[in-house]
């Protein structure tokens, strides 16, 4: 009986991303069967994995992390009925391969009977076949097939991942993402980046309400909201309250820069980091019943004791309860100035946004190329990590040229370029000759045809490099751009 592994969980027994592993499909390095891995095959695709050790696993998982600036999170048990409604399904399993082992059993039984029944009174020449056919199947039964042991332990791992975490694909967007430890399916979707309508996260608005396609869930939270009869009968879910017992399909919405309205909470600062004396970042931490919905990219207005500014977003969606914006020293900026002079952790500000529809075309699969001029780095670090939470882009290429304020968060861009297979970053220092620069990058694609390019500068700046990429070959149409003052 073959074993068939989806995609996403080869994904995560293998430490890769599902872009390498769509690479090596395409290219007949790993094949699959109905969009399934066989185990057999996995083993022999990846011979140099040592599956009854996770070691490799959590090291690139954490490298991940840390180059996410994302907490590590503790392995955390699922919510206990969870938990037991998983280890059911295991022991359902368990008892469905015992009663297959125990058929097989019976009908090897009913063979050598068989056999023996025709050797009665046989010819010497049938007598000699049957022989050789029993002799064959004895062999067969009592030796182990040679990748038995690493066969073995592939299985005990992935139904280990099975036990922790369980696949949710939301339709018709079609984003996959694992739900893991005790999290709720809301959680687990903002943690990856997924922009799902909600509310109040905490059951009481209805807005992360959702209808289950497929698959089990479990009810985690209580919740004041309630479903109707007529709708529970069509598969209506609270995503904030419930999680997945085993991998389920959900009918959902995701949310467009468009669709999240402009909201205004109370937060505190977290602290204050200060790159260089042109550059600090402002880190805020939201209320734990108030996050704010945003998609990377995106901009918010900050306001301390009546002092306010616009600025870009610099942290990922997927950051829970931390915001992150880049604040530079510029002259007349008293927002600015007051950062640089008073502002401390703890201090109230004021959020308001989101603002800008400067967002991943997450429909699209082609390559990226980021352009960072000066403080746009800010924007351009929000949507990057938005597009590595999401898994996105076959390939994401950072080119950052600085300004005065330099490279100040170079070792990110450098940690990132270390963990992940598919991003590259060329720091470019400041020049006098923008136009050769720009015209130097773009030359270096001589396939900028196939790429989307998403630029963040001042107005002059953008207006140069769109001219200069255009002139080599560039569509228009996938270029997005965000001027400073946006
Ligand atoms: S977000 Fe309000 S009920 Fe789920």
């Amino acid at each position: 009986m073959s074993h068939l592994l989806p995609l996403s969980r080869v994904a995560k027994l293998v430490g890769q991303s599902r872009h390498t592993l769509q690479d090596m499909i395409r290219s007949g390095a790993l094949a699959t069967f109905d969009g399934m891995i066989e185990l057999d095959e996995l083993l022999r695709a990846f011979p140099e994995v040592k599956w009854d050790d996770d070691a490799e696993f959590r090291r690139v998982t954490e490298i991940k992390d840390q180059a996410f600036a994302r907490r590590v999170r503790d392995l955390v048990l699922p919510d206990k009925e969870v938990l037991a409604a998983r280890l059911n399904e295991l022991g359902n399993d368990y008892a469905s391969a015992q009663a297959l082992l125990l058929h097989y059993g019976n009908v090897m039984t009913w063979l050598d009977e068989k056999i023996d029944e025709l050797d009665e009174g046989a010819s010497a020449e049938t007598h000699h076949a049957l022989h050789s056919v029993r002799a064959f199947l004895l062999r067969n039964m009592a030796e182990m097939p040679p990748n038995a042991a690493q066969a073995q332990a592939l299985i005990v791992q992935e139904r280990m991942l099975k036990i922790m975490s369980a696949h949710v694909t939301i339709q018709p967007s079609g984003h996959a993402f694992f739900v893991e430890g005790n999290e709720t399916i809301l959680e687990a979707a903002l943690r990856h980046g997924v922009s799902l309508n909600y509310g109040c996260s905490n059951g009481n608005c209805g807005d992360c309400k959702a209808r289950l396609v497929s698959g089990k869930v479990k009810k985690v939270h209580a919740h004041d909201y309630v479903l109707k009869p007529a709708e529970k009968e069509a598969g209506a879910i609270l995503l904030c309250s419930y999680a997945p017992v085993n991998d389920v399909v959900i009918e959902a919405n995701v949310a467009g820069a468009r669709d999240i309205p402009v909201q205004q909470l109370s937060a505190k600062v977290k602290s204050v980091e200060v790159f260089n004396p042109q550059m600090a970042a402002l880190h805020i931490l939201v209320p734990r019943s108030q996050r704010l919905r945003f998609l990377g990219g995106q901009s918010i207005r900050v306001s301390i004791d009546g002092i306010s500014g616009r600025y870009a977003i610099a942290s990922c969606p997927c950051e829970d309860r931390h915001i992150e914006v880049q604040i530079p020293h510029r002259p007349g900026d008293a927002f600015a100035e007051a950062l640089f002079a008073s502002v401390k952790a703890n201090d109230r500000v004021e959020v308001e946004g989101p603002y800008g529809e400067f967002v991943l075309d997450e429909d699209s699969p082609r390559p990226v190329i980021f352009l960072a001029f000066g403080a746009g780095f800010a924007p351009i670090k929000s949507l990057i990590q938005h597009a590595m939470s999401l898994e996105l882009s076959e390939s994401m290429d950072l080119h950052w040229l600085a300004d005065a304020a330099g490279h100040y968060q170079d070792n990110l861009c450098r940690a990132w370029a270390d963990a992940l297979d598919n991003f590259n970053y060329v720091p470019h220092t400041p020049t006098e000759d923008l136009d050769t620069l720009l015209r130097t990058i773009a030359l270096d694609y001589p396939d900028l045809h196939r790429f989307d390019v998403y630029a963040a500068g001042s107005a002059a700046q953008l207006e140069r490099a769109h001219a200069q990429f255009v002139r080599e070959g560039m569509h228009s149409a996938r270029w997005f751009a965000r001027a400073d003052a946006d």
